[in-house]
This record gives structure tokens, C-alpha cells and sequence, in this order.
């Protein structure tokens, strides 16, 4: 299962306004306007920004920005998406992230957020320079409640692991750096180990080398306003 198949199969996607936040360089967005849906991606860092811009299809609107002050008008998207983000988020900005994504989805319109778990072999792999476990918990731990502090109805719920491929362990490591540079501090020290368990935990499937991760998808109808 990965995050695009399951979102359509709940909610078909096509002629859609959808918004993908915390987008990166856009990789969800891009699945979004194949699914025919009007995407815009919103992103924090200014370099994923332009890179986005340059790279992701002329349909795509990429803007800067965060989902606790979302560049975006009252009620205009029919779905909110938000793919291994919302930990991104600082914790004490999360509620007005919350109401942020209510303000901008249309009644009945549909907020879907992927969480990782704080495990899986890509978790082993990243925790070397960022151990993401309290961040990650606190997700999990809001995400079923969330129906009972705002109007939000839980359509569906389910797990799956995520598989990602890379090329070589250089490949995962530029990968996560690009993410988050500010991991590049603590990179030199632990890339020895980081290297062994990577080897270690990654696997062969379909002639690519892959590492897992474990989720955690949460799909919301709007039923009111915040
Ligand atoms: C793990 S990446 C996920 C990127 C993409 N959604 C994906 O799954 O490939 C998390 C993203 O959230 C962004 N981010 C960080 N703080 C944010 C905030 N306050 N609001 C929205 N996005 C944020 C980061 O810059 C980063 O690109």
C-alpha cells in the first residue's frame, strides 16, 4: 500500500482541490495531479521551494509556507492532505495547525494524514542523526482523538508500511540531509554505524534495495467549522 492508492480509495481525487502540506520537493504532490486533482504544495524550506518549482508539472501550485499560518482562502480545498509532516510540526503550533487546515477545507471536505511510527528500518537507519521517537509518539497519540476536540469524523483508519528504495547507503543519507540539513551536524560522527545497520536492514525486493516504514494513515471528514 503507499499513501496516493489509499487516499483515492477513499475519496476519488480527480477535479479536486487538494493541498499537500509539509510537501518536500513535492513527491506526493506530483501522485495528486496524476490522480487529476488541482494540487497546491506548500513547504517551509525556501530550497524545497525552488526546487519544487522547478521540477514538479506547471499545474502544480508550490507556495511557502506552514501549517500553522496556511497561505491559503477560508474553505477553498476539498482535501487536506499531510504525509510524515504533522511531527514536523512544533508541538505548541500544532492546535492552531489544526484549526489553520479546518479553516481552509470546504464543509465535508476531507483532511488525510500519514504518520510514521517510531520503528521500521528506515526508523533504525534515520535515528542516528535525528531520533524522531518523541515526535512520532505524540502523533499517534493525538490523531485518534482528534474527533472528540474538533469537528471531524473519522472515515477510515489504516496501517501499511511505506517501502522507499535507494540506490546505496550515500543515496539514503543525501536523501535524509536534503530533508533536514541541519542533520549534517551529527553526520559525520555516526556514519560508521549508521552505515553498518543500514546494510544490515536493507532488503532486496523487485531488484531494488529497500528500506521500510511503518504507518499509520488517518482519514477525516470536515463536519463542521472550528
Ligand atoms: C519528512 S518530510 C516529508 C516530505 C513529504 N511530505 C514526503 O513525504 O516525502 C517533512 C516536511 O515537512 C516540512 N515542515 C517542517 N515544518 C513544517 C511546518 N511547520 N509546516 C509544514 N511543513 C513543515 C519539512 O520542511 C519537510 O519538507
Amino acid at each position: 500500500m503507499a499513501h496516493i492508492p489509499y487516499l483515492e480509495s477513499l475519496y476519488p481525487l480527480s477535479g479536486r482541490s487538494a493541498v499537500d502540506i509539509g510537501a518536500g520537493e513535492g513527491i506526493f504532490s506530483r501522485q495528486l495531479d496524476e490522480k487529476g486533482a488541482n494540487v497546491t504544495a506548500i513547504e517551509i524550506d525556501a530550497t524545497k521551494v525552488d526546487w519544487a518549482r522547478a521540477h514538479l508539472p506547471d499545474a502544480i501550485t508550490v507556495l511557502q509556507g506552514v501549517a500553522e499560518d496556511l497561505p491559503l482562502k477560508d474553505a477553498s480545498q476539498d482535501v487536506v492532505c499531510m504525509f510524515f509532516s504533522l511531527h514536523h510540526v512544533p508541538k505548541d503550533a500544532q492546535d492552531t495547525a489544526f484549526s489553520e487546515i479546518l479553516r481552509v477545507t470546504k464543509p465535508g471536505g476531507r483532511i488525510h494524514i500519514v504518520e510514521p511510527y517510531p520503528y521500521g528500518t528506515m526508523f533504525d537507519v534515520l535515528r542516528f542523526v535525528e531520533d524522531e521517537t518523541t515526535v512520532r509518539t505524540h502523533s499517534h497519540a493525538i490523531l485518534p482523538q482528534l474527533p472528540e476536540q474538533l469537528p471531524l469524523r473519522l472515515v477510515a483508519h489504516r496501517e501499511y508500511t511505506l517501502t522507499r528504495a535507494f540506490d546505496s547507503f550515500e543515496d539514503f543519507a543525501e536523501q535524509i540531509i536534503r530533508i533536514d540539513p541541519a542533520r549534517m551536524e551529527v553526520f559525520p560522527q555516526v556514519e560508521h554505524e549508521m552505515r553498518a545497520v543500514y546494510e544490515n536492514a536493507v532488503e532486496e525486493e523487485a531488484g531494488e534495495r529497500v528500506l521500510r516504514q511503518p504507518c499509520a494513515a488517518y482519514h477525516f471528514e470536515v463536519t463542521g467549522s472550528a
